[in-house]
């Protein structure tokens, strides 16, 4: 059910229930983080294995020190500047997180978000909320209420308009004195490195703790999608099939007949672009089309987001 009745949220989330959450990034699947049940609950509608941990949303900063520990200080350097915001942080947890929230890892993923709706909640409550976005694993990420509602209607979905960055958080994490990217989100890297100075990307294949979502297949619609950078051979291909694509800023010119086309952005504003991505992936996922092809973006700043996550959407799809 979509309301935007806050109050019934508290008292669901109060009485180990769980609930569809409005951030600034994506919708949330949100929990108690305190409720074994509630985060089960959550780990079960979700069929997201047990191994992959969840992200704690918190309403200030302060109470970072009541689930973290020695926290670098360019952690609060990061957080001071980004927070309220669409940055992730993975800390040092302590023994208060039940171990089920962060899959035993010894770090918790925290951060504070943006959302207006989302931080009043939080300031109704007493505990901390764990939520994943707020989709089947491994399906496309919600930004708008009815796509939580499309797959989970039966939860109290808070109701807080279209999600305003549209992509997931950023994650860093801190080893030694590196300051690691383990996911690519609404904080671009030179934003993080302005505060940070150079940062590493994480990399499978290097000694570290794993994030799955950097890992397997992920935000993929059902439809079978194509990132290319040669959208006329690709024309030529299908020229014949009821296709859907997506495009940066502009038309493409003669585009064949059963194609259609959404340009992200006309503007060539790629925040913008990032904003529609998820909610033209739910769109062209419901038009029964052959398939759906994706041009590749620029490469610098979001662009990098909307490529990483095109190709992980479209993972093992070649031609
Ligand atoms: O924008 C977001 O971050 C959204 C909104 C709802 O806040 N949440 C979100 O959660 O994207 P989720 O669960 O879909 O993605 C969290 C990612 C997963 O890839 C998980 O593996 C990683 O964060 N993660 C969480 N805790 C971790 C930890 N302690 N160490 C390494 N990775 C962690
Ligand atoms: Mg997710």
């Amino acid at each position: 059910m979509i309301s935007k009745d806050l109050n019934l949220a508290v008292s669901i989330l109060n009485k180990d229930g769980i609930i569809g959450l409005p951030t600034e990034t994506v919708y949330g699947l949100a929990g108690n983080i305190f409720s074994e049940s509630a985060i089960k609950e959550i780990f079960e509608v979700k069929q997201r294995p047990l191994y992959n941990p969840l992200i704690v949303h918190v309403k200030n900063i302060d109470e970072i020190n009541k689930i973290a520990v020695d926290i670098p200080p360019v952690a609060f350097e990061l957080a001071s500047k980004f927070w309220p915001g669409p940055l992730t942080l993975l800390l040092k947890k302590n023994t208060l997180v039940p171990d089920i929230v962060t899959s035993s890892k010894s770090t918790v993923a925290v951060r504070i978000p943006k959302h207006p709706m989302a931080l009043d909640l939080l300031n109704k409550l007493d505990f901390p909320l764990a939520a994943p976005s707020a989709n089947p694993f491994g399906m496309i990420s919600p930004t708008k209420a009815a796509h939580v509602e499309n797959y989970f209607n039966e939860k109290l979905i808070l109701d807080g308009g279209t999600c305003e960055t549209g992509i997931e958080s950023t994650i860093v994490g801190f080893i030694g004195n590196d300051v690691i990217i383990y996911r690519l989100g609404g904080i671009t890297i030179d934003e993080i490195e302005s505060v940070s100075g150079e940062v590493k990307l994480f990399n499978k294949s290097e000694e570290m703790p794993e994030a799955p979502g950097m890992l397997s297949k992920h935000y993929a619609p059902q439809t079978q999608l194509y990132l290319t950078n040669d959208l006329e051979n690709h024309k030529l291909m299908f020229s014949t099939k009821r296709i859907g694509l997506i495009l940066y800023n502009k038309s493409v010119e003669n585009l064949p007949n059963k194609w259609i086309e959404f340009v992200l952005s006309p503007k060539s504003d790629l925040a913008e672009a990032a904003a529609q991505l998820y909610s033209t992936l739910h769109q062209l996922d419901k038009m029964n089309l052959d398939c759906i092809i994706a041009e590749q973006f620029p490469d610098v700043g979001l662009g990098c987001v909307i490529n990483d996550k095109l190709s992980r959407a479209s993972k093992n799809n070649k031609l």
